[in-house]
């Protein structure tokens, strides 16, 4: 299976619309399969797959090797440390040196195989190796089919925050397997679900409402997975299309990404007391109760959306996450290192209902820390 596997029938393409650096996304069952087929279409001769030691354990990579070799590609693996610490000049210093090492020149490509780690590390490394060379995205985990493979985003951490470090580089082509799911750690599923949620909290009532039915069978895999993870990427790939570089809409896929991020500053992305994905889903129902306090949104809704996320086996409140964390102020001063801060103007992604989210750049920074004190008591 070469180049079928990019033109199964059950696969599912969602085009994201860019001009000239427009791209397809390929989801579902065996795509991986097609990756060779894919890449030599872009008229690549080598190219380095960037990846972790945990992906490197399975049998994704030497498939997606064999896969750019049978389509006469050379290929070369570049492997680093599974993790979150990764994401930084050190490793990112490793990649660049590999992709060098393995002759990548302007015209070839650089593959990212592996999770949101992986994706963001290698997107920047391809960003940057010759002034920039073209990459593709194999995401191996939901949070990296549903979020982070598509949009261009890509960076590494700074001691300073998350992401503070990066570029906008878009994937030429992004392939999401939903076979490298079923052997993806049961806590890492449930994390990226909530990217999937986030979705439809921001402008997609009807898909809130299908997940709300339907979030069982999403977990169990088949037919309604691809078509969550699919119906994920339209709605991405829709913002990314009208606000590319984040002026304005694109900040709405940072729905609960504010709450969140500071919880996961505070326990320093100790992964073993909160990964990303927990953080979105505590961030996304603080900020349905936010919105209530502040009288912008039926306290229903915000119930509604704790019972989802609950419902799915996410964490909805701060005082979930397992060991001390600081008061209100520390959570504060980490949302003031938060790449949406303007002119010390604090931005958060406030909701009027489920579906119906809006970027506020308003928000009165006494009642945000008032708030905070109440989440923490
Ligand atoms: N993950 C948020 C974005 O891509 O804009």
């Amino acid at each position: 299976m070469t180049a079928a596997a990019l033109s199964k029938t059950d696969a599912e393409r969602v085009r994201v619309t860019l001009g000239a650096r427009s791209y397809d996304i390929v989801i579902g069952a065996g795509v991986l399969d097609g990756l060779g087929a894919g890449v030599a279409a872009l008229g690549a001769r080598t190219v380095g797959v960037v990846t972790d030691e945990n992906v490197a354990a399975t049998a994704h990579l030497p498939r997606a090797l064999a896969s750019l070799r049978d389509a006469g590609l050379v290929a070369k693996a570049v492997t680093v440390a599974a993790g979150e610490r990764s994401k930084g000049f050190a490793t990112l210093a490793e990649v660049v040196d590999g992709l060098l090492a393995a002759r990548i020149e302007r015209g070839d490509v650089v593959v990212a195989l592996g999770g949101g780690v992986v994706g963001d590390l290698a997107g920047f490394a391809a960003a940057i190796l010759r002034r920039g060379v073209r990459c593709v995205q194999v995401p191996t985990s939901l949070l990296a089919q549903v979020d982070s493979s598509v949009g261009g985003k890509t960076g590494i951490n700074s001691p300073r925050g998350k992401n503070l470090i990066g570029a906008f580089h878009q994937p030429s082509l992004v392939l999401a397997d939903t076979d490298t799911l079923d052997t993806l750690p049961e806590r890492e599923f449930r994390a990226g679900y909530a990217e999937v949620v986030k979705y439809g909290l921001i402008d997609q009532p009807d898909f809130f409402s299908w997940l709300e039915a339907n979030h069982a069978a999403v977990f169990a895999g088949g037919p309604a997975r691809t078509r969550a993870i699919a119906t994920s990427c339209r709605a991405k790939a829709a913002v990314v299309a009208r606000d590319e570089l984040e002026s304005g809409d694109r900040a709405l896929l940072n729905l609960g990404h504010t709450f969140g991020h500071a919880l996961e500053a505070e326990v320093a992305y100790d992964g073993g007391r909160l990964v990303h994905g927990e953080g979105v889903a505590i961030g996304m129902a603080m900020a349905f109760r936010f919105s209530a306090a502040l009288g912008l949104c039926p306290r229903d809704d915000a119930a509604r959306v704790e019972r989802h996320l609950a419902a799915a086996g996410l964490p909805v409140s701060p005082k979930a996450v397992p060991g001390p964390l600081g008061g209100a102020e520390a959570l504060f001063r980490h949302m003031q290192q938060d790449k949406k801060v303007e002119r010390g103007r604090l931005t958060f992604i406030l909701a009027r209902g489920v579906g119906q989210s809006f970027v506020a750049r308003d928000v009165d920074p006494d009642k945000a820390l008032d708030f905070l004190r109440d989440e923490l008591v």
